[in-house]
C-alpha cells in the first residue's frame, strides 16, 4: 500500500462532501470521520480488503479486531446475533459512546474481527458520522484514526497530521465531545457483563440496566488482555510521561523544584495552575472538571510531543489520576496510566 494518496478534505457542514466520501467508502477506500469520542478511521465491514487496509494505514498488527459502526441500534441484527441484554443496553446508551460486543453473523469478514467469531458494535451519536454512516449504506469498520503508538485523535487537526495521504478523505466534524474512546463491554448470560475497557459510559450507568458489572481483571494494570487491544503499549507520549501523586500544593511545589534544579519538563495541570507555570503549563480544564479532562487529554500529550519536536523536553508531569470506579474516573485513569506506562511518583 502506497502513503501519497491524494486525500479528500471535507469542511464541517458540506453535505456534498460527505456524500462523495460515502461513496469513497463503499467502493472500498478509507474514509476518517467524527464521533462522539474520537475520530474513527473507516472502511466497508464487508469488504475484507478495505479492512486489511485499515490495518496497513494506521500500522496496526492485524490481530487486533476492529469495532463495526452503525446507523441504528437495530442494523445490529444484520451482522451480528443481538440477545435481551443488547436490547436493554441499546435502549439506555445507544447511539452513544458504547460498543456492545457480540457474536458475529456470516456476512462480516475474519479480516474486520482478525479471525473472532465476535464483533464489537457501535452506534455513534454525533449527528456527522450517523449521516455518514447511513450515506454509505454499509456497516463501517473503524478503529482510532490515529497512527498506532499515538494519542487517539480528538480533533480534525490530529488527523490531518497523522494520515494525509494515507486515507481517500478526512471529514471535518470539530472537537470530540467525550474525547475518550467507548466503553468496550462484554456481555454474559442476560444480567451481567464485563468492561473491557472503561469509557464514556459508566459503570454506575451500566447498573441501571445490568445487575452484575465487572471490570476486566488487571484492567488498569494491563495484564488479562481480554480485549485485544488492551495489550499493546497505547499512546505514550515521546518524553516520558510520570504521574505525581500527592496533595495538589506538594505536586506543585515538586514541578517548581524540578524547574529550578534546570529539569526542562511540561506540566500537564488544570486551568487553576496555569499561571504558575507559564512556561511549561498544558491545561485540561478546571481542576474539578472530569468532563473537560477526559475532552482535552488527548490534545494534551499531542501537544507535548509537539512542543518537544521545538525545544528540550525531558520530562512530561501530570496529577496522578483518582483511582475510583465512579463516572469517567476509570477512563481517564486507564488512558493515563498506559500513557505513562505505569510511572507513578508519590510526591
Ligand atoms: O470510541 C471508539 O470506540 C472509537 C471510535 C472510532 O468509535 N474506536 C476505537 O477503536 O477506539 P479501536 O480499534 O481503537 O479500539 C477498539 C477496542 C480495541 O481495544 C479492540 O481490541 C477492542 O476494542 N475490540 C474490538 N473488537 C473486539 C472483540 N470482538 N472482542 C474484544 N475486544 C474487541
Ligand atoms: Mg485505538
Amino acid at each position: 500500500m502506497t502513503f501519497d494518496k491524494k486525500t479528500l478534505l471535507v469542511p464541517v457542514g458540506d453535505d456534498d462532501g460527505l456524500r462523495a466520501a460515502a461513496s469513497m467508502l463503499r467502493s472500498g477506500e478509507l474514509v476518517i470521520f467524527p464521533t462522539e469520542t474520537v475520530y474513527g478511521l473507516g472502511a466497508s465491514a464487508l469488504d475484507a480488503r478495505a479492512a486489511y487496509d485499515v490495518f496497513e494505514a494506521k500500522g496496526r498488527p492485524h490481530d487486533n479486531p476492529l469495532i463495526v459502526h452503525i446507523a441504528y441500534p437495530e442494523d445490529a441484527e444484520k451482522i451480528a446475533y443481538t440477545t435481551k441484554l443488547y436490547r436493554r443496553l441499546a435502549d439506555a446508551f445507544v447511539p452513544g459512546p458504547i460498543t456492545i460486543i457480540l457474536k458475529k453473523r456470516e456476512i462480516i469478514p475474519d479480516e474486520v474481527t482478525a479471525g473472532g467469531n465476535t464483533v464489537g458494535i457501535r452506534c455513534p451519536v454525533h449527528p456527522t458520522a450517523h449521516r455518514f454512516i447511513e450515506l454509505s449504506g454499509v456497516p463501517v469498520a473503524a478503529p482510532s484514526a490515529n497512527l498506532s503508538g499515538k494519542p487517539s485523535p480528538t480533533r480534525f487537526s490530529h488527523c490531518t497530521d497523522d494520515m494525509m495521504g494515507r486515507v481517500s478523505a478526512i471529514i471535518d466534524g470539530g472537537e470530540c465531545d467525550v474525547g475518550l474512546e467507548s466503553t468496550v463491554v462484554l456481555l454474559s448470560g442476560e444480567d451481567s457483563l464485563k468492561i473491557l475497557r472503561p469509557g464514556g459510559v459508566s459503570r454506575d450507568e451500566l447498573l441501571t440496566v445490568c445487575s452484575e458489572v465487572t471490570f476486566a481483571e488487571g484492567l488498569s494494570e494491563g495484564e488479562i488482555p481480554l480485549s485485544p487491544g488492551m495489550k499493546y503499549k497505547h499512546y505514550a507520549p515521546k518524553s516520558p510521561l510520570v504521574l505525581l501523586d500527592g496533595e495538589a500544593q506538594r505536586v506543585k511545589a515538586y514541578v517548581k523544584d524540578r524547574l529550578s534544579s534546570g529539569e526542562s519538563c511540561l506540566f500537564i495541570c488544570y486551568d487553576e495552575d496555569v499561571s504558575e507555570f507559564p512556561e511549561c503549563g498544558i491545561s485540561i480544564g478546571g481542576r474539578d472538571d472530569a468532563k473537560s479532562h477526559a475532552r482535552r487529554l488527548f490534545a494534551a500529550l499531542r501537544e507535548a510531543d509537539a512542543i518537544g519536536e521545538t525545544r528540550r523536553v525531558d520530562v512530561i508531569y501530570s496529577y496522578a489520576p483518582q483511582r475510583g470506579v465512579e463516572g469517567l474516573s476509570p477512563a481517564i485513569y486507564n488512558r493515563l496510566i498506559r500513557a505513562a506506562n505505569h510511572t507513578i511518583r508519590r510526591v
